[in-house]
């Protein structure tokens, strides 16, 4: 890859531009796997614009959703990764089969306690990824030889445990770990890049500002609602992962836009999960795709985004803007 950079500083990107390049990409920037949203055609979109695209298996993950999705990327010229919720790979464990069968440049298997799977997966010449929310959470994953760690900020889209803002907590996780870390949560702006680069962050793992493109598996309705939404139009609950009986352990509430159903039910999760007519109203809403209603998964970043563009698009803006360089 060839860096065209404008007169003036030397942006300091070149380790994380060394890691791209090892895994295969040109440009250290990863599409987080966001379940119902990183379909194939994302991964694929952000893998040919120079980075790494990634597909996403949520909750609903399952080894036909993964084969469904993968046929996107026969043939692209570039590294791919897939990521996996470890509760849904316990329930069907040979979706981390299927995923190794893949052939990935990188497996990503995120809010569970064993990291068996990392050793499997390295031993497939595969790299694993996870991620971690403190300095101890990172060195566990390094002994159990997660050879990439995401540092995912409480800003972040989506599930994961309440804990530090980005900056302070990839701060922590640099200092405990020696394996490339990623940034991720809230990163919409180039600016919010250029300050994980700068703070030595191997790269940056994208969610929200990502999940409106042109190539997301979103809903016309949910891209609008994420164009619309201002950064502090996001909230952090349980509500949906009770309505909906899913078993998300407790410690990892999702950030979420906010709706006329979190306000009713963040913090009376406990009531939620007794009333059954009210997790039926969430179930017949869900079903009719009542925007009112839908959960849609967004970090504080959310407010960068301003219209619906390719991946891309997206990508080059940012990374233009945080390092005065264009990708070719
Ligand atoms: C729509 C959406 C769906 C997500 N689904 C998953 C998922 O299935 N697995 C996962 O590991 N992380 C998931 N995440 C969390 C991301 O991995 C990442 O932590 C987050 O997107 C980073 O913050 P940002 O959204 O502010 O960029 C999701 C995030 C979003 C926004």
């Amino acid at each position: 890859m060839e860096l065209v950079t404008t007169p003036g500083e030397q942006f300091p990107a070149h380790d994380a531009i060394a890691w791209a390049h090892r895994m295969g990409a040109r440009i250290p920037l990863v599409n987080a796997p966001m379940g119902g949203v990183a379909g194939g055609r994302l991964a694929a979109a952000v893998t040919a614009a120079g980075g790494l695209g990634m597909i996403g298996m949520g909750s609903a993950g399952s080894v036909r959703a993964l084969q469904r999705e993968l046929p996107h990327l026969r043939g692209i010229d570039g590294p791919f990764g897939i990521g996996l919720v470890d509760w849904v790979v316990a329930g069907e464990p040979r979706l981390l089969e299927v995923a190794i069968e893949a052939r990935p440049a990188l497996i990503s298997v995120s809010f569970g306690e064993d990291l068996g799977w990392a050793a499997r997966v390295a031993d497939a010449g595969i790299v694993p990824a996870t991620q971690v929310y403190s300095g101890q959470d990172a060195r566990r994953a390094q002994a159990a030889g997660v050879g990439v760690l995401v540092a995912r900020g409480v800003e972040g889209g989506g599930h994961g445990a309440v804990n530090a803002s980005l900056l302070p907590l990839l701060e922590e996780v640099l200092d405990a770990v020696m394996v490339p870390v990623l940034a991720a949560g809230g990163i919409g702006a180039p600016g919010d890049l250029a300050a994980v680069l700068r703070a030595g962050a191997s790269g940056a793992w994208l969610g929200t500002c990502l999940a409106a493109s042109s190539e997301s598996l979103l809903s016309d309705a949910g891209r609008r609602a994420l164009v619309e939404a201002r950064g502090d139009d996001t909230v952090l609950t349980r509500a949906y992962d009770v309505g909906m009986e899913l078993p998300w352990p407790a410690k990892f509430p999702a950030r979420v836009l906010r709706t006329g159903f979190t306000d009713r039910w963040t913090g009376r999760e406990e009531e939620l999960a007794m009333d059954a007519a009210a997790k039926r109203a969430l179930t017949a809403a869900l079903a009719a795709d009542d925007p009112a209603v839908a959960p849609i998964d967004a970090g504080q970043g959310v407010g960068s985004i301003t219209s619906v563009e390719p991946a891309a698009r997206v990508l080059e803006r940012l990374w233009a803007g945080a390092t005065g360089s264009v990708v070719s």
